[in-house]
């Protein structure tokens, strides 16, 4: 089966076998069935985060399980669930619908909810980690199911117990602690300033989403006109040593302080400055609002895309001297 329809790179590659689950189940039969025919298994959510590099052998299971709900109010907060097929997106309009105010920073993210905590998806100066509450996930090492915390979870930039220790967890179903009432994140400076220029005087979850929502349009090209998956690179964090010596050659440059001392870089101002910003190939290009978004022109295989990255990498290597890490998942053989 073609799995284009199922990347958001919109890569024709096929999956040895594919299946859709909707419920814990269906997974459970579908996990049987592969331990018994010796099949590898793929998971997939809503295909936004992913590099399909040749076809992929074993089972295909494409997480389809749907609901919502708030658990409980108590106070200033609320608990929700969502299944993990759930559409991310329409999860954060269903909680802003409710009153429900936190989610408003990662409107318009792709992808599930099941896919969610994978990356610890973070957007305008919000991560899903700071809303996170636990999320309840099929342990394929024991064949049990168990509840993780925040803490189990191991989330960092881009990163989480899932990534560390890939095929061992599915998720099911993901808690969320939403405020019932605004609590506004401006952190990101041009999302701050859209606001001001608004001259609102109460905060409004809705319109900071929507205000994401016009922000992401403008920089971030349509999966479904062209394909792509986001951010291709992570930023890199560096020391803020490393930091310092840079800025003394490239004053403009962006850079983040964090927490723990480390400086965060933007991958997207590096390779703008390298050049690379609008380049084009014969099926692969960087897109011209975002260099950090490697583009599908038409017809490109995994292959195009790795091979422009590598070239990109190289060249980020060679003139600041730093290492960008991938950030999709590479699939397929
Ligand atoms: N920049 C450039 N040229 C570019 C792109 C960016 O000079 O072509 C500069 C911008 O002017 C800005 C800085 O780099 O000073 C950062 O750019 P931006 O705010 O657009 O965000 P980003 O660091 O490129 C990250 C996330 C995005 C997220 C945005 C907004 C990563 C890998 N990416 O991008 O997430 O939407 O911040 O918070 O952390 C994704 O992961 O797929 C994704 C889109």
């Amino acid at each position: 089966a073609s799995l284009a329809p199922l990347n958001t790179f919109g890569i024709d590659e096929c999956a040895e076998q594919l299946c859709l689950v909707h419920s814990d189940a269906e997974l459970r039969e579908a996990l049987a069935l592969a331990d018994q025919r010796g099949w590898p298994v793929q998971l997939l959510g809503g295909g936004s985060n992913l590099v399909l590099a040749g076809p992929v052998s074993g089972l295909t299971v494409v997480m389809r399980s749907r609901g919502r709900r708030v658990v409980r109010r108590n106070g200033d907060s609320a608990l929700i669930e969502a299944e993990a097929g759930e559409n991310w997106h329409r999860l954060v309009v269903w909680s802003l619908d409710l009153g429900l105010h936190g989610l408003e920073n990662l409107s318009l993210i792709p992808g599930t909810v099941g896919a969610a905590p994978v990356q610890n998806i973070g957007a305008y100066g919000v991560e899903l980690c700071d809303l996170f509450d636990s999320l309840q996930a099929l342990d394929r090492r024991t064949g049990a199911l168990c509840w993780l915390n925040r803490e189990d979870c191991r989330f960092a930039y881009r990163d989480s117990l899932f990534k560390q220790q890939p095929g061992r967890y599915v998720i099911l179903r993901v808690r969320l602690r939403l405020h019932t009432r605004p609590v506004p994140r401006l952190d990101y400076a041009p999302l701050a300033a859209a606001w001001q220029a608004l001259g609102l005087k109460q905060p409004d979850s809705r319109v900071i989403s929507r205000l994401v929502c016009d922000i992401r349009r403008s920089k971030l090209p349509d999966p479904a006109r062209l394909g792509n998956a986001g951010s291709f690179f992570k930023n890199p964090l560096v020391s803020a040593e490393q930091a310092a010596a840079m800025l003394a050659r490239w004053p403009g440059m962006p850079h983040y302080p964090q927490v723990d001392g480390s400086v965060k870089l933007a991958a997207g101002w590096l390779i703008e400055q390298a050049g690379w910003k609008g380049h084009s190939r014969e099926r692969v290009g960087v897109h011209r609002e975002q260099a950090l978004v490697l583009v599908n022109l038409g017809g490109a295989r995994g292959g195009d895309i790795m091979a422009l990255a590598r070239d990109i990498q190289q060249d980020i290597e060679r003139r600041f001297g730093l290492q960008l890490e991938m950030e999709p998942q590479l699939l397929g053989n």
